[in-house]
Parts: structure tokens; C-alpha cells; sequence
């Protein structure tokens, strides 16, 4: 499974660019970067190579068509965010027909699921967490759509999304998701281990003694 990082504070980008395959951003963590849209996105393109997602906020597909061009054009990497309504699956079909990447988001059920491969998205994002919040499974959402993409050999990539702990991430690998998007206050959570932490101490306390 791939590993991207889902925020557009470039300092966290830089901490972990050594394992990321890709970033998403959405609006609000644009928001959150206090960052020009462009400015950041560019530079986030500079720093990981791989997939960028950055989301248009067009609400009709003619609309969200035109920003998902001016977007694209910024650089190779640019995936185009787009929203899970039926105008973002029109505007995913006629970036899909442009040779432009899509990433269809904010996805909750397999007929969305399902939508989105069929109007040839490059990748599709389910919120695990978001669902988890209102008493659903995210992680069953996965794996069925894990099940419906290789009944039909579809391309589209599942970028298991609003991943809210490390066993989230441990599900989704274990059901088959081709990638994990990740806050990064949850990266920092996987690298670690108390067993870690004592083996390390150990190790040092006991290197010291050697040394005298
Ligand atoms: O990539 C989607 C993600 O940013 C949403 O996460 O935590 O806002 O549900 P969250």
C-alpha cells in the first residue's frame, strides 16, 4: 500500500517526503495552510513526485471542467479533485476523455464507488472516519469496494481517505486499498512503539556500560 500525506502544511510534507508516493489537499486544508491555492500546490509539486490531488469548487461540470484544466496545467503531477455529485461525475468523464486525472471525493457507498470507476476516475476517495462519526463502517465500506473493482478489473485507485487512527490503516491494507491518505499527526503515530522506545533505551544504557 502507498502512503500520501493529506494536508497542505509543506513542512509536514517535507518531514515525511521519503515515503510519501503522493499528497491530497481539499479546500479546507488549503484553508488551513493560510497559503495562496496555486503558490502552495506548486510547491508541494516541487517537493513530493507523485500524485498531488487539489480539488475544484465549481458546482457544475462545465465549471468544475474549466478549473480542472487551468489546474492541471500548472504541472504533470496535478490530480483533480472532484466532488461525488452528478455534476462531478460528468466533469470526471470529461477530464477522463481530456487525459486529465481525477480523483472523485467524499465518497460514502459502493454505487458512488462504482460511479466514480465507471466515468473513469484515476483514483476515488471513501472517508472512513466521517463514516465511522455517524455509527456506519468505514472500513466494510473498503473492502466491498475493494470486492466490486477486481470483479470487473476496474483502474481506479482507492485512496482509503479521513483515516482517523493507525488501525484504520491497518484494516485497509489488510482489505486491499491501493493507498492511504494520512494526516500527519497520524504519521507520526505509526513510527511508533513503547517496545520501541524500551528495546532503544536498553540498547543505549547498556552501550554506555560497554564503552566503560
Ligand atoms: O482526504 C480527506 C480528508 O481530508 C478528510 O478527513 O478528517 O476531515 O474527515 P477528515
Amino acid at each position: 500500500m502507498k502512503l500520501f500525506l493529506d494536508t497542505a502544511d509543506v513542512g509536514e510534507i517535507k518531514r515525511y517526503a521519503h515515503v510519501l508516493s503522493g499528497v491530497t489537499t481539499n479546500p479546507t486544508l488549503i484553508m488551513k495552510s493560510g497559503r495562496d491555492f496555486k503558490e502552495v500546490v506548486n510547491e508541494i509539486c516541487s517537493i513530493v513526485d507523485g500524485p498531488i490531488s487539489a480539488e475544484v469548487t465549481a458546482e457544475d461540470a462545465v465549471g468544475m471542467f474549466r478549473e480542472a484544466k487551468e489546474i492541471s496545467s500548472w504541472h504533470k503531477n496535478i490530480v483533480i479533485k472532484i466532488p461525488m455529485v452528478e455534476e462531478g461525475i460528468k466533469a470526471t468523464c470529461l477530464c477522463s476523455d481530456a487525459g486529465i486525472k481525477t480523483n472523485v471525493t467524499l465518497v460514502f457507498s459502493v454505487p458512488q464507488a462504482l460511479l466514480a470507476a465507471v466515468a473513469g476516475a484515476t483514483f476515488m476517495s471513501p472517508f472512513l472516519g466521517r463514516l465511522d462519526d455517524v455509527g456506519q463502517d468505514g472500513v466494510y465500506l473498503v473492502k466491498e469496494i475493494v470486492k466490486v473493482y477486481g470483479n470487473y478489473g476496474f483502474p481506479t485507485e482507492i485512496i482509503a481517505a479521513s483515516i482517523r487512527g493507525p488501525t484504520h490503516v491497518i484494516e485497509c491494507a489488510k482489505a486491499g486499498a491501493h493507498i492511504a491518505t494520512i494526516p500527519p499527526k497520524l504519521m507520526a503515530q505509526l513510527y511508533n512503539h513503547p517496545l520501541t522506545d524500551i528495546g532503544i533505551k536498553q540498547f543505549m544504557d547498556d552501550w554506555e556500560r560497554a564503552k566503560k
